[in-house]
């Protein structure tokens, strides 16, 4: 999955969440509202679960809004400029909102920023925005019932930036209360790969994966609530290398082992990862994706830049060849598979004859969806200081070109599944539509009618009319 729809997916699940159904009777003592809002990748949409998580036991309960919180915290992004400049404006919008709570009388609304604008901006964020109460790294979740404990005696810390992935992850707990039949489930944080555009390997740290009976038991816990189908994500998430099972012995699992284990889980019907690494996918990976019907059908492999000086530039570490090879096997293994991919457009140096080659290898692999940014110079990274900066203009041009192309190949894809019928899981009724909700194999959202008692389980869909982003059709019996 690329950016944009995480964009919107996540602030989806801002509104979502575990709200009224779950909150606790109001007379409660010392119940506080706490209203999270997620930008960025699915890496902050499952850490924004585990903070709401790490705040239930000190009385947070979730709200919708920002409108009365007790505590605001914003999950920021800083992968493109645009991102970053966000969290300007909404603390703006949260100022006035504190300020009317503080006039009314009605207490002190904390407010914290998390996420990657925190990690590379933390500094600037407290100077900016004096109504920032705290600054939290991404490594540092666990440490928030302790942050805003010494902040409520004003004194203390207010800016949390180390990096101890590890220890983050041993302390936020295992068992999670999802939020639906799907969920996330990180894996792996971190990047060491340094490609030139990018701003993650700061903002993340280094590569760290969780040991193999962590992410069991808390797969098994996400299970054992109702969740079908779990999403392993890290940055670069095939080179996932954890340590194996305790009862194994000393060993490291690979991604392709992990899911091997985890698709012998009763209950747990689909599994799918990302994001992954044209440089990491190894045989035995190719194999489980061949061979494990659990897997979905759908590979998200960014490729960035069809040129190869480009991808040089960039540090990407691989040629076009190379990708082009590792989709040969992977299609030869699974030729239903679909893929996806991201690309960016306008990088330093970036020439019309470099760009024409990302168009012929579109072109030439074909994706199923796929999602595709102007480059945005990241401060701290190395293409920021590279010489053939490109004007916005071309840029905004060659992305328009490009778009034009992937959109008509995923709207070709999505209709060449007309006729067929697939597995949806149904994850919900479909507003205004007397109807249900539910995703793909290929993770199209599907419509169709049904009845509500299927929420949550795995129905036969007839395929019968297909959109750029969804499909629509029959269930089918059986
Ligand atoms: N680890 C993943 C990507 C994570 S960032 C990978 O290696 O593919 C998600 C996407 O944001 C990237 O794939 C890239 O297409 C885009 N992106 C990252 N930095 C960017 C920048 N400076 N300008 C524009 N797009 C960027
Ligand atoms: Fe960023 Fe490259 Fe690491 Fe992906 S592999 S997170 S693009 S540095
Ligand atoms: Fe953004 Fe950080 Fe994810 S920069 S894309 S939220 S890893």
């Amino acid at each position: 999955m690329g950016q944009h729809t995480l964009l919107d997916g996540a602030k989806d699940r801002t509104v979502t969440g575990e709200t009224v159904a779950d909150a606790k009777p109001k007379t409660i003592k010392n119940t506080k509202k706490l209203f999270i809002k997620t930008y960025g990748c699915q890496m902050n949409v499952y850490d924004t679960e585990r903070m709401r998580e790490v705040l239930a036991p000190v009385g947070y309960e979730p709200i919708d809004g920002p409108e009365g919180a007790d505590m605001v915290v914003l999950n920021t992004c800083h992968i493109r400029e645009k991102a970053a400049e966000k969290v300007y404006s909404e603390l703006g919008r949260i100022r006035k909102l504190k300020e009317k709570k503080a006039k009314m009388g009605d207490g002190k609304m904390i407010v914290a920023v998390a996420g990657c604008v925190a990690q590379a901006e933390g500094e600037e964020i407290m100077r900016r925005a004096p109504i920032v109460d705290l600054v939290l790294g991404p490594q540092t979740y666990h440490k928030l019932p302790e942050m805003i404990a010494k902040i409520s005696r004003s004194r203390g810390e207010r800016l949390e930036t180390s990096f101890d992935t590890q220890e983050k992850f041993d302390a936020l707990p295992v068992a999670r209360k999802p939020d639906g039949y799907t969920a996330f489930l990180t894996i792996q944080e971190g990047c060491d790969k340094f490609c030139t555009f990018c701003v993650v390997p700061y903002t993340r740290g280094a590569e760290f994966s969780r040991p193999v009976d962590q992410i069991v038991a808390e797969a098994r816990s996400l299970v054992s609530q109702g969740v079908k189908e779990i999403t392993l994500i890290g940055q670069n998430v095939n080179a996932y290398l954890g340590k194996a099972p305790k009862v194994e012995g000393d060993g490291e699992w690979g991604l392709g082992q992990l899911i091997r284990h985890l698709a012998t889980m009763g209950g747990l019907e689909r599994l799918r990862f990302t994001t992954s690494h044209p440089r990491d996918m190894d045989d035995e990976l190719i194999a489980v994706i061949a061979e494990e019907p659990k897997l979905m059908p759908y590979l998200h492999l960014p490729l960035q830049a069809g040129s190869d000086r480009i991808l040089r530039a960039m540090n990407r570490g691989h040629t076009f060849a190379h990708y082009r090879d590792v989709i040969a096997r992977i299609r030869k293994a699974r030729p239903e598979i679909a893929l996806s991919s991201d690309f960016i457009v306008g990088f330093p140096g970036e020439s019309e004859l470099d760009f024409q080659c990302t168009l012929d290898a579109v072109r030439e692999i074909g994706y199923g969806a796929a999602y595709s940014f102007k480059y945005s110079v990241r401060p701290g990274t190395s293409g920021a200081a590279l010489p053939g900066q490109i004007d916005e203009d071309v840029k905004s041009e060659r992305l328009a070109r490009l778009q034009a192309l992937l959109q008509e190949q995923q709207k070709a894809f999505n209709q060449s599944l007309i006729g067929r019928t697939l597995d949806i899981l149904v994850e919900g009724t479909s507003r205004g539509q007397d109807g249900l909700f539910g995703r793909a194999p290929y993770l199209q959202g599907t419509h169709f009618k049904g009845d509500e008692s299927l929420v949550g389980t795995i129905v036969k869909v007839k395929i019968e009319d297909a959109g750029l982003n969804s499909l629509s059709g029959t269930l089918v019996d059986g």
